[in-house]
């Protein structure tokens, strides 16, 4: 749907600049507010659900069945990952720190929820695969996460990362690669040409809104913060409190 009317409840991919009340979108990265759900919250959902979307389906191609690690279901798109996942029939396996943080990422849809914190990520990985591994990690963790990430995936595993959380620059095992015949990549959806961004909003507001509308992917809103606030809501992000996003409401 690219063609709006004034007063219709929406929201939209970025391309930044999201920090205003007023912001100019292409047509194409506009949404309609899903149904029931309410209009602030959905501010949760495009970069979210498109980021989840594209990296476990386009370059993950996780299919019904196969298993995912969601190494930090408890972030922004984690925790959207870790639903939609579930919706799309994967067996999930989603790591976050601490038991509270863990049991909530359990609560929404994960299989399995692993304490990065106190437990061993691998091992935990392999327990619940049979010593298989994971057919997708989808990873937040970036250069400090590489070993383990790749030790974790199933022969034919796809390694996508999306967060540098842990640095830029890791050790890739290319035995285990080779050994594993698997694919480790990443990508990011802000370069994204509007073209590309349009088609990804479109598959989403296809696939995904329908998810929504019938309650199997939620927004996940840790805190609405005043605009006046915003640097409390960067504190919030910053102490790792969060869990799933924080929105700054004009
Ligand atoms: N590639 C793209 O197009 C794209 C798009 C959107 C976002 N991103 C990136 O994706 C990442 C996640 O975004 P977000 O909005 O979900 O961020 P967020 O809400 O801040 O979540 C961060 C997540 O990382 C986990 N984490 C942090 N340090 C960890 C560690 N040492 N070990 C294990 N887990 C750790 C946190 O888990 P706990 O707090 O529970 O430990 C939490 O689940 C960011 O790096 C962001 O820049 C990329």
């Amino acid at each position: 749907m690219t063609t709006w009317a004034p007063g219709d409840r929406v929201v939209a991919l970025l391309e930044g600049g999201g920090y205003a009340e007023q912001v100019v979108a292409r047509a194409g990265q506009v949404l309609p507010v899903p149904d029931g759900v309410d209009l602030v919250d959905a501010a949760a959902l495009p970069e979210a659900v498109c980021t989840a979307w594209t990296n476990l389906v386009d370059t993950g191609r996780l299919r019904s069945g196969e298993t995912v690690l969601v190494q930090g279901g408890s972030g922004g798109v984690g925790s959207i990952a870790v639903q939609l996942a579930a919706a799309l029939g994967a067996q999930v396996v989603a790591t976050a720190g601490g038991p509270d943080r863990v049991a909530r990422c359990v609560a929404l849809g994960a299989d399995v929820g692993i304490d990065h914190r106190e437990q061993d990520v691998v091992a935990a990985v392999r327990d619940a695969t049979g010593g298989r591994g994971a057919d997708v990690v989808l990873d937040v963790l970036g250069g400090g996460g590489l070993r383990d990430n790749v030790r974790a995936l199933a022969p034919g595993g796809r390694l996508v990362v999306i967060g540098l959380q842990r640095g830029r620059r890791g050790e890739l095992d290319l035995e285990a690669v080779m050994a594993k015949h698997a694919w480790v990549t990443g990508t990011l959806l802000r370069p994204r040409s509007a073209d590309e961004k349009a088609a990804l909003v479109a598959t989403v507001c296809e696939q995904v809104w329908p998810m929504v509308a019938d309650g199997r992917v939620r927004p996940v809103v840790h805190a609405r913060v005043p605009f006046a606030d915003a640097p409390v809501a960067h504190e919030l992000l910053e102490s790792g409190d969060a869990f799933g996003k924080v929105l700054l409401v004009p």
